[in-house]
């Protein structure tokens, strides 16, 4: 039986949902619908969604696909507000008919160009807590792609590093990358983690630091960019940096449709899952983030400059610098127990716990880089190359870092590593090998947010207890937990519960992805409980949790994608049949909301 819900959201759980089910599945008493939808235009003056009639210049107009993270952000009435989401990638299979055409192809890949990036949509409802609909020509709203002009920020702005023909100063990068997860800061912009960039570009693998950010060189991507756009063919002599201009974290100012979007040099180049802000005790602001790669790093970056609690232009302004100046850290985790004792097969060491300290080594500090043989701007633009030399710890793809707003603990989702005690030996941090499942780390700074010394332990051993024993939910009764895998983002509750959605349980537990919540204080602390579900081959992206409110809101990512056109496994949301007439419908990756109702 379960325990009654977070204030404005009791709930029982779900029944895990196998993996060949094509729905979305929410508790009883719960409703749930899409806001917006792939291919939904933001402007009268853009077309409708129209399957076989895809163009650029619409689909620049219309919501992008993949949708990532995800934040809403109410105005102060609670009536209107905006929708803020990342755009990760495309999935050509599903997103046309095939074709051979030369021309179709061209345009398909500036299609793709179109349907990246980021979306910021306004929302509009009648009273406080009702669900929302968005916008159409809302005065926010706005497409961010891969052809939209960002500012480099930071020491690496300039650089000779980042400097290519279309760009000779090194300073303004057009489009952004694989967007992943994200934060909303406290002064109202949202960050976006530049994750699997190196994906779009014919590859240059020759040096060291290119292989480090792509081990392999190649001369073909699947978007073709590389085939109508010199900037993407990483082979050419003038563009061989323009790798170097993408894995940063972005900010954007959601309120002002016409300001130019920042790519912070000074957080560090690395596949930014996302970054997660808090303002420390004497008013820097400190950003978590993960390198989503396996054996990769758990970084941190402490501001300069102090944060501005104002809400006027120019605290805007101002805090919108904070990012551009401070120091980078990469953590290097400690084990309290002996080597020995950590098996690889999940037996809980002696002490009764994977736990101890570690340290937040610096990479920057003023400013400046303190590794050795490294320049800053190396530092900056290699950050892998030069957490290696200070022999951080290699963990299991670092995802979503985020603390809470409640107790300033910060929770990292390691979602999986099949090269773990292959590659790298097992750990205290990371245990398991081959780790299938993931986990999840609950750090304590201990010298301040901003500070170099930190606890840990491990909260969450994920995996279907039924199957796999070493499970571990906090020390919570596993028969009752909901059977998670692979964690991927985070986000809280107003009181303080974890949530958390998962990308991979489909093909390591045999359950479609959903959305967890987990308590973390008291006797109901690890009791991971099932929210919702997502259709067929979907990841769930971007938790937001406004229970006060009674309302969830998750992005469904690439429903069906192991589908084609024609024999779709997937038709989300809208489930029209796949051959209707002479229409072909196609899954829509949706931002979706969940009431009671
Ligand atoms: Fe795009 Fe690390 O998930
Ligand atoms: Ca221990
Ligand atoms: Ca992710
Ligand atoms: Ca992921």
């Amino acid at each position: 039986a379960a325990k009654p819900g977070t204030a404005g959201l009791p709930f029982s759980p779900i029944d895990p949902v196998g993996r060949y089910v094509d729905d979305f599945t929410v508790p009883d008493g719960y409703r749930w619908q899409p806001i917006i939808r792939w291919g939904d235009p933001l402007f009268s003056s853009v077309p409708a969604f129209d399957f076989e009639g895809q163009t650029a210049a619409a689909q620049a107009g219309q919501f992008g696909y993949n949708n990532d993270y995800l934040d809403i952000i109410a105005d102060p009435s609670g009536k209107t507000g905006v929708l803020v989401t990342n755009h990760e990638y495309v999935n050509p299979e599903i997103m046309f008919a095939p074709t051979s055409d030369p021309d179709e192809l061209r345009e398909r890949s500036e299609i793709f160009k179109a349907a990246m990036g980021m979306a910021v949509v306004e929302l509009k409802r009648g009273r406080v807590g009702d669900p929302w609909t968005y916008v159409v020509d809302g005065k926010r709203n706005r497409r961010v792609t891969v052809e939209t002009t960002f500012e480099l920020t930071g020491p690496a702005a300039g650089s000779d590093l980042v400097k290519t023909t279309a760009d000779p100063e090194g300073r303004w990068v057009k489009g952004t990358l694989g967007n992943c997860a994200g934060g909303t800061t406290p002064w109202g912009t949202v960050l976006s983690g530049e994750e699997n960039f190196n994906g779009y570009f014919a590859w240059a693998a020759d040096t060291p630091e290119q292989a480090r950010y792509s081990n392999r060189s190649t001369t073909s991507t699947e978007t073709g960019w590389e085939r109508y756009d010199e900037r993407f063919d990483a082979h050419d002599p003038g563009y061989v940096n323009e790798p170097n201009r993408f894995g940063y974290i972005v900010e954007i100012d959601p309120s002002d449709p016409t300001s130019t979007p920042l790519k912070h040099t000074a957080m560090g180049r690395f596949k930014h899952e996302g970054a997660n802000v808090t303002i420390a005790e004497d008013g820097r602001v400190v950003a978590y983030m993960g390198d989503d790669e396996r054996n990769d790093y758990l970084y941190k970056f402490v501001s300069k400059g102090r944060y501005t609690a104002a809400t006027s232009t120019s605290a805007r302004k101002k805090n919108m610098r904070l990012l551009s100046e401070g120091d980078l850290f990469v953590a290097k985790f400690s084990g309290n127990s002996p080597a020995g004792e950590i098996t690889g097969a999940g037996d809980t060491p002696n002490d009764g716990a994977f736990d101890g300290t570690g340290r937040w080594i610096a990479l920057t500090r003023n400013g400046e880089s303190v590794v050795p043989g490294m320049t800053t701007a190396q530092v900056l633009v290699y950050t892998r190359l030069a957490a290696d030399l200070v022999g951080a710890t290699k963990m299991d793809r670092p995802e979503d870092v985020e603390p809470s707003p409640l107790t300033g603990k910060v929770y990292l989702a390691l979602t999986n590593n099949s090269n773990r005690g292959i590659t790298v030996p097992v750990d205290e941090t990371n245990p398991i090998t081959g780790n299938r499942y993931g986990h999840v780390v609950e750090l304590t700074e201990t010298s301040g947010q901003a500070g170099e010394t930190f606890g840990w332990s491990i909260l969450l051993l994920c995996g279907d207890p039924a199957v796999t024993g070493y499970t571990y939910f906090a020390g919570f009764p596993k028969e009752l937990v909901s059977p998670i895998s692979c964690p991927d983002n985070v986000a809280f509750d107003s009181e303080g519960n974890l949530w958390i959605s998962t990308d991979g349980q489909p093909s390591t537990i045999g359950y479609n992805d959903g959305l967890f919540r987990v308590p973390l204080e008291g006797d109901q602390r690890g009791n991971v409980q099932q929210f919702l579900s997502v259709p067929r081959e979907a990841e769930t992206c971007g938790p937001v949790i406004h229970d006060r409110e009674g309302l969830v809101f998750v992005a469904v990512q690439h429903p069906g994608e192991n589908g084609a056109v024609g024999a779709q496994t997937s038709l989300f949301p809208d489930y029209v049949a796949a051959h209707s007439g002479d229409r072909v419908a196609a899954p829509r990756p949706s931002v979706v909301q969940v009431w009671q109702g």
